[in-house]
């Protein structure tokens, strides 16, 4: 992912995606204060707080500290924002922490940054030989090496089939809990050297990415990170705040989109009542009736892009 390989400076770490769309859509209010939840190397941040007054404010949440301190070094010489090491799930009690009643708007960027992906020691991916970590913190949680040990068959198998989408999932699974029996899978490489035993030829590379993606949304509990922020992204927004959202693969996607949905129906009445009798209103509304896409432009020159899909709503 992203084609950056040189993860050693902040303004390396990761190329942010849809910039302009992003800061169309969220900056309403030259004063507002505004969280990015998914904060990484500042790129979203440091393009929103271009658009801000001098009283303006961004509250920077992540919970890799790699990426605290990153964000950290590039925009030192802004006093109007602050970086918080956090889930994103927690951003209620962030927001509250900073005493902050309501928020203009929220931006999330879901996923891992390019530094993530690029630095071997972290584990997430299988081009590069590393510790079996894909934490995003690295401080706390089960790092994917002791997944891969303590999960039977069938959990691990599906992991890679909900989270991956994976066809060789139970295939997979079983080479695993066999290999372990011998020696524990500490490295990317070993794990990588399983799926490409049992998925043969050209395919493997498909199945490593998706063996990948599935441990690390596993790793680090992505799906219902994603359900507990939108739910209280929603609440710390004012009236007219607004949200807008990156996914990169389906099952994010679907997330948000369910969400989106929900929120937007108005009679919630069952589909037989022959007239409403809930008074139930939409609580958003819903600014992109089609999902917006990075351009081929910056597809070519971001190939990371390519997958984005940009979701936004004002709440009402
Ligand atoms: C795609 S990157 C964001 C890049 C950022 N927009 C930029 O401009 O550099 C996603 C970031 O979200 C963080 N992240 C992912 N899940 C998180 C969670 N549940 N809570 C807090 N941070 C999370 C990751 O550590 C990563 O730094």
């Amino acid at each position: 992912m992203g084609g950056h390989r040189d993860t050693s400076t902040a303004e390396t770490f990761h190329v942010p995606i849809l910039v302009r769309e992003v800061v169309e859509l969220l900056v309403t209010d030259r004063r507002g204060v505004y969280v990015d939840a998914t904060l990484g190397g500042g790129g979203h941040t440091r393009a929103i707080l271009k658009e801000l007054d001098s009283d303006g404010r961004v509250i920077g949440i992540d919970m890799d500290p790699e990426a605290i301190a990153a964000a950290r070094a590039k925009l030192a010489d802004d006093q109007r924002w602050v970086p918080v090491q956090a889930r994103f799930s927690h951003i209620k009690d962030v927001v509250q922490e900073m005493g902050v009643s309501e928020c203009t708007g929220v931006l999330a960027d879901f996923g891992v940054s390019s530094h993530q992906i690029d630095r071997p020691q972290r584990g997430f991916s299988y081009l590069a030989d590393g510790p079996l970590d894909m934490r995003m913190n690295p401080g706390v949680g089960t790092p994917a090496s002791d997944l891969l040990q303590k999960l039977d068959e069938a959990e691990l198998a599906s992991i890679f089939h909900r989270y991956g989408e994976e066809r060789m999932a139970r295939k997979i699974a079983r080479a695993i809990v066999a290999q372990r029996k011998m020696q524990p899978l500490a490295h990317t490489r070993d794990l990588a050297a399983i799926v490409e035993s049992v998925v043969p030829g050209k395919h493997a590379v498909k199945s490593l990415a998706r063996v990948f993606q599935a441990l690390r949304i596993a790793v680090n509990e992505e799906l219902c990170e994603i359900e507990a922020f939108l739910d209280a992204a929603f609440d710390v927004l004012k009236s007219k705040g607004r949200l807008v959202v990156i996914s990169y693969h389906s099952l994010e996607d679907r997330l948000v989109k369910q969400f989106f949905r929900m929120k937007a129906r108005g009679c919630i009445c069952p589909p037989e009542a022959m007239m409403c009798t809930c008074g139930h209103q939409p609580e958003i509304h819903i600014l992109t009736k089609k999902v917006v896409r990075a351009s081929e432009d910056e597809i070519r020159q971001n190939p990371r892009a390519r997958s984005a899909k940009l979701r936004a709503f004002e709440k009402v």
